[in-house]
């Protein structure tokens, strides 16, 4: 956590704390008496010894202990240190051996069932606040993935930002609540086991002082590597996601084209190289911990030497050398942590760090107006606009067009030439790269997002169905919606005589865990859907797939229906569609390249002309 970012980053974590500033303080309250408890028990060893030594009042103060922390603590601190710690050696030691050992037992019983009581409290606060936390940041990402313009879902895999919301998330968990209780319990220990360490011998405890910067040292070497290698790990899952995620979702197309061996050998690839990425990680996550340790213990070593040679000098009692030796075992243990620790921080971190990526991009309200708008009066009027995708190629070029209220307008011209990106700038999916578009006069990009949208209708090209019954499918978006109103849409988009037939009706489950409709009943469906939102303006975007005579002719029914009284701008690859619009547009290439009535356009030489006789097989 060295640079300026993981700092950013962990403190924007820290502030999801915010809420749970009482369970926090809780939290932090028992981590400590958890910590000092444990600390307690290691000052237990010195009386346990003289205990079984029968060595009744060995002083524990006299001696090397005596001057080491004289050099430490100031006099009047001293004397009441030196007074509880009386007190206290009058409590242990007084009476016969048995008496006392008795007494050591229930005073080491109690301790322990203390430090168990609030090891288990802590845990079950740290987890609690830790899933919260999750849950809030989930909630949040999600919104925000919801609030995301349609551009920046272009540049994403589907898996990689599933990937997000799962995987990421999940990794944050160690990083923050649980993370921070642990800092403060190890560096507590670490602290009152030095503090004994010191308080025992200060010639030993310089000694092993030396020891410590190496440690350090590897510690930070070791999690810089681990953080680089779980970014890896984690884009690697989500690669893998991402494969997993379009195959299933494209299994029809896999299996028309023999490309199951395939799809497994790319599955394989990502699995393959995923593995080599955690292994890698874990290598360097698993090396913290033996690391620290053979140093701890080589510590012990030295101290074992050198602590003996005090021993013998009759420098420092044999019971305090073994307390100051249990201590630094004892610390292994908190250091260890801690550097375990810093593994599982610097993983929350990267993970924060694609977490933020995304909760940082700007939402689309931000960028559009607040003017809000009930409805059309005048029309549409498209003003010298150009719009090039992210890739900089320029698909709409200089287009001029305007659309009276209540004029049905078709698009046509051949496949690519724009035509649903020139529909998609309406209800501003995306935004026109120069020109403006206008409703009465007015430029869309003031308009506020949500009252430009409800004016509209729109039926996408592919339909797009919820895992959701029919009723609610229909009535996707509107509140409260009464049965009457959805059958009768129904009715109008010829959709009722179908949805009867099916085995619960309109409660019938669709989707992928449903009913399986085909084209023109989906169609038809979201023509029902359009007409229950009732819209001022639709934008009709009909699907390329050919459908049989008669579904053709219901679905058509269904669309003279569904314009009717409306500003309409359909994008037509039917000619039954086109005959009854008011006005063509023919676009290609970016461009409007002709105007006018089916009869104007089939006598003016031209594209028009072109992909009538195609489609006519004139
Ligand atoms: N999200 C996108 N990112 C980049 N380029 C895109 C994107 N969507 C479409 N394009 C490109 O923009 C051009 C116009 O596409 P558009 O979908 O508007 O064509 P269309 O006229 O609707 O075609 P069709 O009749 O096949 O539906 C095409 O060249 C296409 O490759
Ligand atoms: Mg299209």
């Amino acid at each position: 956590m060295k640079d300026h970012n993981s700092l950013a980053i962990y403190s924007r974590l820290l502030a999801y704390l915010g809420p749970f500033w009482k369970k926090a303080i809780l939290l932090f309250v028992t981590t400590v008496l958890f910590a000092a408890l444990s600390g307690v028990s290691l000052t237990l060893i010195p009386p346990f010894l003289n205990i079984l030594f029968q060595d009744g009042n060995a002083g524990v103060s006299a001696g090397a202990a005596g001057n080491a922390h004289s050099v430490l603590v100031p006099g009047a601190v001293e004397k009441r240190i030196d007074g509880v710690r009386d007190r206290a050696r009058d409590f242990i030691y007084e009476g016969s051996g048995k008496e006392r050992l008795a007494r050591f037992c229930v005073i080491f019983l109690v301790l322990m069932l203390l430090k168990n009581i609030l090891g288990y409290a802590r845990t079950v606060l740290t987890i609690s606040m830790e899933q919260s936390i999750l849950k809030r940041i989930r909630d949040e990402l999600y919104g925000k993935i919801q609030m995301l313009p349609l551009s920046f879902f272009d540049g994403q895999k589907t898996g990689h930002l599933i990937s997000r919301v799962t995987n990421d998330v999940t990794s944050l968990r160690g990083a923050v609540v649980g993370g921070l209780a642990s800092i403060v319990q190890n560096s507590l220990m670490t602290v009152i086991a030095a503090a004994i360490i010191f308080y025992t011998s200060w010639k030993l405890a310089l000694l092993t002082i030396v020891l410590v910067p190496l440690n350090i040292g590897l510690i930070s070497m070791i999690s810089r590597k681990l953080r680089k290698g779980s970014r890896k790990a984690q884009e690697s899952m989500a690669d893998m996601t991402s494969v997993l995620q379009e195959s299933i979702s494209g299994v029809r197309v896999v299996k028309a084209f023999g490309m199951e061996g395939f799809e497994k050998g790319k599955f394989d690839l990502f699995n393959a190289r995923y593995l080599r990425e955690y292994l890698r990680m874990r290598k360097f996550a698993e090396l913290a911990s033996p690391a620290s340790e053979t140093i701890g213990m080589l510590a012990s070593v030295i101290i074992l030497w050198y602590g003996g040679k005090l021993v013998i000098a009759s420098e420092l009692e044999p019971e305090n050398l073994m307390m100051f030796l249990v201590a630094m075992l004892w610390v292994v243990g908190p250091v260890r942590n801690l550097s375990k620790l810093n593994s599982v921080v610097q993983e929350g971190l990267a993970s924060g760090e694609r977490v933020f990526q995304i909760l940082d991009i700007r939402a689309e309200g931000e960028e559009s107006g607040e003017i809000p708008i009930d409805g059309v009066r005048e029309g549409i009027v498209y003003d010298k606009v150009s719009f090039s995708y992210e890739n900089g190629i320029e698909v709409l070029r200089d287009v001029d067009l305007a659309i009276a209220r209540g004029e049905v307008v078709a698009l046509v011209g051949p496949s690519g030439a724009g035509k649903s990106t020139l529909a998609d700038l309406l209800p501003r999916f995306y935004i026109p790269t120069s020109g403006r578009i206008l409703i009465d006069g007015r430029d869309t990009a003031t308009l506020e997002l949500s009252s430009l949208r409800a004016l509209m209708g729109i039926v996408t090209q592919e339909t797009i169905l919820f895992n959701d019954t029919v009723f609610n499918n229909i009535a996707y978006g509107m509140r409260d919606c009464e049965m009457e109103r959805v059958v009768e849409a129904a009715k109008a988009a010829n959709a009722h005589e179908f949805i009867s037939l099916m085995p619960s009706g309109y409660d019938t489950m669709i989707g992928d865990r449903g009913t399986q409709l085909s084209g023109g009943q989906k169609q038809r469906l979201a023509i029902a859907r359009a007409v229950l939102k009732n819209p001022q303006i639709l934008i009709l975007d009909e699907a390329t797939s050919s459908l049989d005579v008669e579904s053709e002719a219901l679905v058509q029914e269904a669309v003279d229906r569904l314009v009717k009284g409306r500003t309409t701008l359909v994008i037509a690859h039917r000619l039954s569609t086109v005959r009854n619009a008011d006005r063509i547009i023919v676009v290609e290439n970016g461009r409007i390249h002709q105007a006018g009535t089916h009869e104007e356009l089939i006598v003016e030489e031209g594209i028009y002309r072109k992909l009538y006789r195609l489609q006519v097989g004139a």
